[in-house]
């Protein structure tokens, strides 16, 4: 994509200019689409032990997935403590699908989409709208997905990446920490080394 848009770009330069202009125009309209439409962070990288590193910007945590899977075992908590909701037909979803900013929240509930896979199937709006289209009045997540039991408001406003790790490693390392006795694994160094 980027090869082809150079050798575009060459082209229209050596041309009319006012169509240069054109170009330049139309490619940053259709490059800010193409970025609002692809998710804002990324898969952490390993398995056994994995580098958090969701918006690459090089501030990465080390985590111990694999050990950690044994902890939660033992405990009988399992990967639910951590996995607590997944993407419809998935288990064990990444959390930045759905945490999908590191500080801004977000929506996991794409209009377009559902709009889209209901048009293919004939039924259209009246799948989850009678005549009045008023969001109070649309079908509820759950109708469709039997997860997604809350109120549709908080799958429209899910908290940012790094609240959600947060939430989920720190409230946790807060419990060692007591039994412990003293701070350690909750301070922002056993996570972050560079913080020390
Ligand atoms: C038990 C582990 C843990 C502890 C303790 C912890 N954090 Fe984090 N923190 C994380 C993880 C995991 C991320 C997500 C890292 C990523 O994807 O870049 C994160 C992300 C962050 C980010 C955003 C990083 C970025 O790349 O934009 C900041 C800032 C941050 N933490 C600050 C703190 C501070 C300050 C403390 C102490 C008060 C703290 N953290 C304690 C695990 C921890
Ligand atoms: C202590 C928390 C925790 C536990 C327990 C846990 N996971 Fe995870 N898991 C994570 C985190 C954090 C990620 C990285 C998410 C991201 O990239 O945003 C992850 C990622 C994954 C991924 C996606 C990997 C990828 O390459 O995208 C799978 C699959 C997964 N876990 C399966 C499991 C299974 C199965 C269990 C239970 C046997 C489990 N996890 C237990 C926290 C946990
Ligand atoms: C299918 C979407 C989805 C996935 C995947 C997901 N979450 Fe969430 N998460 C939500 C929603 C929705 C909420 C509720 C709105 C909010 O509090 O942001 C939430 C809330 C949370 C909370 C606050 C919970 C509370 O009780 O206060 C934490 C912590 C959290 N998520 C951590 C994680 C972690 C860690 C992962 C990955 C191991 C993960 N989430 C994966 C959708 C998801
Ligand atoms: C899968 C269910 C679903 C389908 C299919 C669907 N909608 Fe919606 N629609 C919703 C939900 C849920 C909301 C509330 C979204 C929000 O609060 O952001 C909504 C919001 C709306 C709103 C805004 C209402 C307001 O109060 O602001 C309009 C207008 C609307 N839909 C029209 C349509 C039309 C037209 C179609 C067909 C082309 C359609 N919808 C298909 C579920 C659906
Ligand atoms: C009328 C049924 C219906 C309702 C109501 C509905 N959905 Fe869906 N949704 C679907 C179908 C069908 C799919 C396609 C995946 C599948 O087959 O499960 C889907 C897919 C999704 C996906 C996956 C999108 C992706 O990118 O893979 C998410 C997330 C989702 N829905 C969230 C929601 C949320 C949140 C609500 C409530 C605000 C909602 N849906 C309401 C039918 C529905
Ligand atoms: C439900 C509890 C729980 C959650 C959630 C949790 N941890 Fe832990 N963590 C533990 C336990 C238990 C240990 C082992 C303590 C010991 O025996 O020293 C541990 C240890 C660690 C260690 C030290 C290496 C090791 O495996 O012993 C790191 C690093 C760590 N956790 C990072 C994280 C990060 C990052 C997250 C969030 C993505 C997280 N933890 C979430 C319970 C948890």
């Amino acid at each position: 994509m980027k090869i082809k848009d150079g050798v575009h770009r060459t082209i229209v330069l050596s041309s009319i200019p006012i169509v240069f202009a054109g170009a330049l125009l139309s490619a940053s309209v259709y490059n800010g689409d193409r970025a609002s439409t692809k998710p804002g962070l990324r898969s952490a990288v390993g398995w056994e032990i994995m580098k958090l590193d969701a918006n690459r910007e090089g501030r990465s945590v080390e985590f111990t997935h694999e050990a950690h899977q044994l902890y939660m075992k033992k405990s009988g908590e399992g990967c639910v403590v951590c996995h607590h909701l997944n993407l419809p037909d998935d288990s064990s979803s990444s959390c930045y699908e759905c945490h999908k900013d590191m500080r801004k929240e977000s929506s996991i509930f794409d209009h377009e989409l559902h709009t889209r896979i209901y048009k293919n199937k004939g039924a259209h709006c009246n799948e989850c709208h009678g005549k009045d289209r008023s969001r109070e009045k649309a079908k509820v997540c759950v109708d469709c997905h039997p997860d997604y039991t809350g109120p549709a408001s908080l799958y429209m406003k899910v908290r940012g990446y790094e609240s959600a790790m947060h939430g989920n490693c720190v409230t946790c390392h807060k419990k060692l920490d007591k039994k412990l006795g003293e701070p350690m694994y909750s301070e922002c160094s056993f996570c972050h080394p560079e913080a020390e």
